[in-house]
C-alpha cells in the first residue's frame, strides 16, 4: 500500500505546494516590497532537486502539486521541470501565475501535463492594474488567459486579492470578466506576510462577506457542489457555469481541514503558511544525495511540526516575516 502522511491530529496531507522561484516580474503591492532583493542561486533548489522532493512527496501519497512562486513562468526551464512532474501521474498538477508569460508558455504547460490554471487578476483597469502590480501590463495577462484558454486548460480559476479604497469597488467588474470568459474566480482576503510597506494592512482589511454581500446585490449565489478540503468555499450562479470563491483566512478559519504543506524556494518544509515551524529538504538532498529513502523519512519526521491553525489577525501588524513570495501563497 502507498504509503500516507497523516498529522498529529489526523489530517491527511495529499496536497504540496511548491514554489520555484521567488523572482517575479510583477510586485503586487501585497506581495512584495518595492526595493525587494532576491535570493542568490546556491540558495534556490535546482530544478532537478524540485523534481525529486515532488517525487518524494507523490511516493508518500500525495495527488496534487501546485508550482507558484513568485512567478513560476520567470525561472529558466519551468517547462522540463513541468514535464518531468507531469510524467508522475499526479490527480492534480496545478500552477498559480500571474499570467503575462502564458501567451508564450500556455501550450507546453498543457503538452507536459499541467492540469490546471490560477491565473492572478486585481484590477481590469490598466492603469490601477499597473499601480496595483507596480510593473505589470493589464493587457498581457488577459492576453496570457486568452492563450490557456486556446491551449486547452479548462475551469481556469482568477485569484483576485481585494483590499479596501484601491479594488473594492471592481467586485462585480471581475465578477463580469469571470462569466463572459467562462472562468472561475477567486477573492482573497490579504494574508499578513512580510512588511510591505505600502499600505497598512489594518486600513485596506476588506472581508469576504463584503465581497459576497456586494456580489449578492445582483446574483444570487448558492453554495456549491463542489467543495474542496482547501480554503476556498464555492458558490455557483444560476445562469452561470462560472463558480465564485472566498479565500478568507480571517474571518472563516478552514485549518481544520487543512491538507497542505508547502516548499518554499530554498527547500524549506513549511508546515502552516502562518508560522514558521519548518525542515530544511534542501539539506537532506544536498547532504544525502540519491538516497530517496532518507528524503521521504525527513517528511514522514517533520508531520508533528504542523500546528493546528495560523494565528492571523487583521490588526495590521506583520506576523509572519517571510514574504508571500517565498512561500508561494
Ligand atoms: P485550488 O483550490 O487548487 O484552485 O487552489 P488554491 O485557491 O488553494 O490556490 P491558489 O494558489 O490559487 O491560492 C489562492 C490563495 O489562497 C492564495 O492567497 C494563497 O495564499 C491562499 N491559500 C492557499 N492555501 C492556503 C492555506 O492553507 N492557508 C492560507 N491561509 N491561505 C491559503
Ligand atoms: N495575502 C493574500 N494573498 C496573497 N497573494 C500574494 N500575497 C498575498 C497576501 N499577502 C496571492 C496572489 C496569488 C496567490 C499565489 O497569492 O494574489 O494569487
Ligand atoms: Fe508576483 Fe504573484 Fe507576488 Fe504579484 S502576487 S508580485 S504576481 S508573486
Amino acid at each position: 500500500m502507498t504509503e500516507q502522511l497523516i498529522d498529529p491530529i489526523g489530517r491527511r496531507v495529499n496536497y504540496v505546494r511548491i514554489s520555484v522561484t521567488d523572482r517575479c516580474d510583477f510586485r503586487c503591492v501585497y506581495c512584495m516590497s518595492e526595493e525587494m532583493t532576491f535570493l542568490p542561486r546556491a540558495q534556490v533548489l535546482t530544478l532537478e532537486e524540485i523534481a525529486t522532493i515532488a517525487r518524494a512527496f507523490t511516493e508518500l501519497g500525495v495527488e496534487k502539486i501546485r508550482l507558484t512562486g513568485g512567478e513560476p513562468l520567470v525561472r529558466a526551464n519551468i517547462t522540463q521541470l513541468v514535464d518531468e512532474i507531469g510524467a508522475l501521474g499526479l490527480a492534480d498538477f496545478t500552477m498559480t501565475t500571474n499570467g503575462a508569460s502564458l501567451r508564450k508558455h500556455a501550450r507546453r504547460l498543457k503538452e507536459g501535463g499541467l492540469t490546471r490554471l490560477n491565473v492572478s487578476l486585481d484590477s481590469l483597469d490598466p492603469a490601477r492594474f499597473k499601480a496595483l502590480t507596480r510593473t505589470g501590463d493589464l493587457d498581457k495577462v488577459i492576453d496570457g488567459i486568452r492563450a490557456a484558454k486556446e491551449a486547452g486548460f479548462s475551469r481556469i480559476k482568477l485569484n483576485a486579492v481585494i483590499l479596501k479604497g484601491r479594488n473594492d469597488d471592481e467586485v462585480l467588474d471581475l465578477v463580469e470578466f469571470a462569466r463572459r470568459e467562462g472562468l472561475d474566480l477567486s477573492f482573497i482576503e490579504e494574508m499578513p506576510l512580510g512588511d510591505v510597506s505600502d499600505h497598512s494592512r489594518a486600513e485596506t482589511f476588506f472581508s469576504s462577506d463584503d465581497v459576497k454581500a456586494l456580489i449578492e446585490a445582483r446574483y444570487a449565489l448558492t453554495p456549491s457542489a463542489v467543495t474542496t478540503p482547501g480554503p476556498s468555499r464555492y458558490f455557483s450562479m444560476s445562469d452561470s457555469d462560472s463558480r465564485i470563491g472566498f479565500i478568507s483566512p480571517h474571518s472563516h478559519n478552514f485549518c481544520d481541514s487543512c491538507n497542505r504543506v508547502r516548499v518554499t524556494v530554498e527547500g524549506r518544509l513549511l508546515l502552516c503558511l502562518g508560522n514558521e515551524h519548518s525542515v530544511d529538504l534542501r539539506a537532506v538532498i544536498r547532504r544525502h544525495p540519491g538516497d530517496m529513502a532518507r528524503l521521504k523519512q525527513a517528511i514522514i519526521d517533520a508531520l508533528p511540526l504542523k500546528p493546528e491553525r495560523h494565528h492571523f489577525t487583521t490588526d495590521g501588524d506583520v506576523q509572519v516575516v517571510r514574504f508571500m513570495n517565498m512561500t508561494g501563497g
